[in-house]
């Protein structure tokens, strides 16, 4: 076992101390830009002023030979914009490809001091999140890069899933983890082409009693692992994301998909597509509604302590947490969104 003490030294000497906190970052989108496309490079500086997160792939959907371009293009980015409070992200290819090794390589030396996150593909289990925390440290100390370089996994094996509290909580340099559903469909031989959202044939068919036709209720495909991966982020104080959502034609199923996240506990979800910004900026803020209900609750109970009835609503601490909740992340939301602050009076 890893003693405590040792947990938050860095991993070599020169690089920077591992952060005991996450900074506080609103993260509703991560959005995913193909570097090696110079006509979606060209829109880096748009993409910073409307989304919370640029990545820039070079793993799946960039094809084999254009990895090495992908990667240039990534640094041309990176280099050639302000990102100011946006995040910049790269998903690099996984540990096991010819290609993972030399997008840290290049990237950290070139951009290092640039770069927030680093997206890991295919996380089997904590050896992963070890080897390239030591490499990260290793590259950071080189280049004398000034703050740590933050670590987010994807979950989407089998494996992964099995081990998923140990990734979470593998190193302090975890930012979070994304469910990516199309690998991991795959890796579990599910019967799914599709990437992301529910299944028509998964569904709970009504008892038969005398009732003709039989209702049928879909049911989530993904919950049972959104569930766990929740749970695990949350017990290791890391942030737990939806991934992507393949039919760019289905807006309200990509909608449906991102709330199910938002309500479980999710951050954010990626946008592979300029459409899935707007749903994702719609999903992951909370209803002025809600905001203002739990407002109530908050000025109800100023210490957080003891029980009153609000609307009909009994309250307690348990109930001021939650609406803890909503305020900080309505707050974090209205600080970037002033349509937002007004409506929610913030
Ligand atoms: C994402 O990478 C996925 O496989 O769904
Ligand atoms: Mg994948």
């Amino acid at each position: 076992m890893k003693l405590p003490r040792n947990f938050f030294k860095p991993l070599a000497i020169g690089a920077p101390a591992p952060l005991r906190e996450l900074p506080v970052r609103l993260e509703r989108m991560i959005h995913f830009v193909p570097p090696h496309v110079e006509k979606m490079r060209a829109k880096t500086p748009e993409l910073i002023a409307q989304v919370d997160v640029v990545l820039g792939n070079l793993e799946d959907a960039v094809p084999a030979d254009a990895k090495l371009a992908a990667r240039a293009g990534f640094i041309e980015m990176a280099r050639g914009s302000d990102f100011g409070p946006t995040g910049l992200w790269t998903r690099i290819n996984a540990l096991n490809s010819p290609w993972g090794l030399d997008d840290m390589v290049e990237i950290v030396a070139a951009v290092g001091n640039k770069l927030d996150v680093v997206m890991l593909p295919k996380v089997e289990g904590s050896w992963d999140i070890h080897y390239l925390d030591q490499l990260l440290a290793q590259l950071e100390a080189k280049h004398a890069v000034r703050k740590p370089i933050l670590i987010h996994a994807i979950l989407e094996t089998a494996e992964g899933v099995d081990n998923v509290a140990s990734i979470a909580s593998a190193s302090p340099r975890m930012h979070g983890i994304s469910l990516g559903p199309a690998d991991l469909a795959a890796s579990r031989a599910m019967k799914t082409t599709r990437v992301g959202g529910g299944h028509p044939d998964y569904k709970i068919l009504a008892d038969a009693q005398d009732r003709a036709p039989r209702p049928a209720f879909q049911q989530d495909l993904w919950h049972y692992t959104l569930a766990k991966m929740v749970d695990a982020c949350a017990a290791a104080g890391i942030k737990p994301f939806y991934g992507p959502f393949g039919d760019f034609s289905d807006p309200a199923a990509c909608e449906a998909q991102f709330r199910n996240a938002f309500l479980m506990g999710c951050a954010g979800a990626w946008s592979l597509h300029p459409s899935q910004i707007a749903i994702a900026k719609r999903v992951f803020a909370p209803e002025p509604a809600e905001v203002a209900f739990a407002k109530k609750i908050l000025d109800a109970m100023p210490d957080g302590t003891g029980a009153v009835m609000i609307d009909g609503k009994m309250q307690d601490d348990a109930t001021w947490k939650q609406a803890k909740v909503v305020v900080d992340l309505a707050r974090l939301v209205a600080a970037k969104d002033p349509e937002l602050a007004s409506q929610y009076g913030l």
